[in-house]
């Protein structure tokens, strides 16, 4: 960015959409709250999807479901396709994830996050036809470092040098899945330790590009919406990821390549999401190590969220105290 670039950016401040779009993530998470711990995902989902919707319809703009609860047979509310806001003002792309780990939620387990990402319309990849992508994310250090053409033992020693931390330092977050036990043992072989998550690899990939936390790098196959998602909020905090769609049958890759999509390449984050004008917020469900979950303070319901914009490179944190009474 040219110094007349920023000097346009803070005599003309632009809209932060996130702004408005966090009120629908506080919503759905303060919905999925009587859920917590009650066994019942699709209960909280449904909880979160209502909520979420009713607050999405207020927000000034013309947006469009490029990632959503899935097609529109199956899904009454945020299917691939629909229109949600109040249709004036930009035209966006967006990806609604009402409960980013909805059998945590279910299970009382920490690190369940409801989130939207928002771009400029026709900037995000459609990738619903394909469930599941392999991932590859970690600081901006990564970038031109680590490749997911090279093994995770390459790309942890090469890390490792180009951050300075030492290999038997680092952690690597992954899905504890049994299609990952092989990843596990390479990565614990390498010298690196492990963070298994046992769900959530929304938070998980983020964790991994942000400075604060321990963790490193997040590989593995998880969600690709789960993928594009994080791709526009790596792009506001300057994280790397790569991503290679992971269809499991010969009937998914078909269906996908009919869409257009290359299921062999391998995705950089412009791929996923085009531009620099991408929006993420996210609240936290229950407690993790991206925010905390929503709790109750006497007569008041508080909510952490986190709100990025890659235009100006934010990250905020919004605290939020909602008067229970109005919740009833
Ligand atoms: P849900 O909230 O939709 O259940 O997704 C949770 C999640 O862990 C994602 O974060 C992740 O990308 C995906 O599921 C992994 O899928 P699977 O559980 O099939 O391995």
């Amino acid at each position: 960015m040219t110094s007349s670039d920023t000097a346009i950016l803070y005599t003309h401040p632009d809209r932060n959409l996130a702004m408005e779009l966090v009120r629908a993530t506080e919503a759905a998470a303060i919905r999925a709250v009587p859920f917590i711990g009650r066994g019942d995902k699709n209960a909280a989902d449904g909880a979160a999807v209502d909520a979420m919707r009713a607050f999405l319809g207020t927000v000034n703009f013309d947006g469009l479901i490029v990632i959503g609860e899935g097609e529109k047979d199956d899904a009454p509310m945020l299917y691939n396709g629909e229109r949600v806001g109040n249709g004036r003002g930009p035209a966006c792309d967006i990806a609604v994830d009402p409960i980013d780990g909805t059998s945590l939620t279910a299970a009382g387990r920490q690190n369940a996050l409801s989130v939207i990402a928002v771009s400029d319309r026709g900037t995000m990849l459609d990738a619903s036809s394909v469930f599941y992508m392999d991932k590859l994310i970690t600081g901006g250090a990564g970038r031109g470092v680590v490749s997911q053409d090279q093994p995770i033992r390459d790309n942890i020693r090469e890390l490792s040098r180009a951050t300075g931390k030492p290999v038997d330092e680092m952690v690597v977050a992954v899905l504890d899945r049994p299609r990952h036990a092989q990843l596990i043992d390479e990565i614990r072989s390498a010298g690196a330790g492990t963070r298994l998550l046992l769900d959530g690899d929304v938070a998980g990939g983020i964790n991994a590009a942000r400075h604060e936390t321990r963790i490193d790098m997040c590989v593995g196959i998880g969600g690709s919406p789960e993928g594009i998602t994080t791709a526009c909020a790596l792009k506001a905090i300057g994280g790397y990821m790569q991503g290679r769609l992971a269809p499991v049958t010969a009937s998914e890759r078909e269906k996908a390549l009919a869409t257009g999509l290359d299921v062999d390449a391998l995705l950089e984050i412009d791929d996923m999401v085009k531009g620099d004008n991408t929006f993420f917020v996210a609240t936290g469900v229950t407690d993790g190590g991206l925010v905390d979950g929503v709790r109750r303070n006497g007569p008041m319901i508080r909510t952490e969220s986190i709100v990025l914009r890659s235009r100006s490179g934010t990250v905020r944190r919004v605290l939020a105290d909602h008067l229970a009474e109005k919740w009833l």
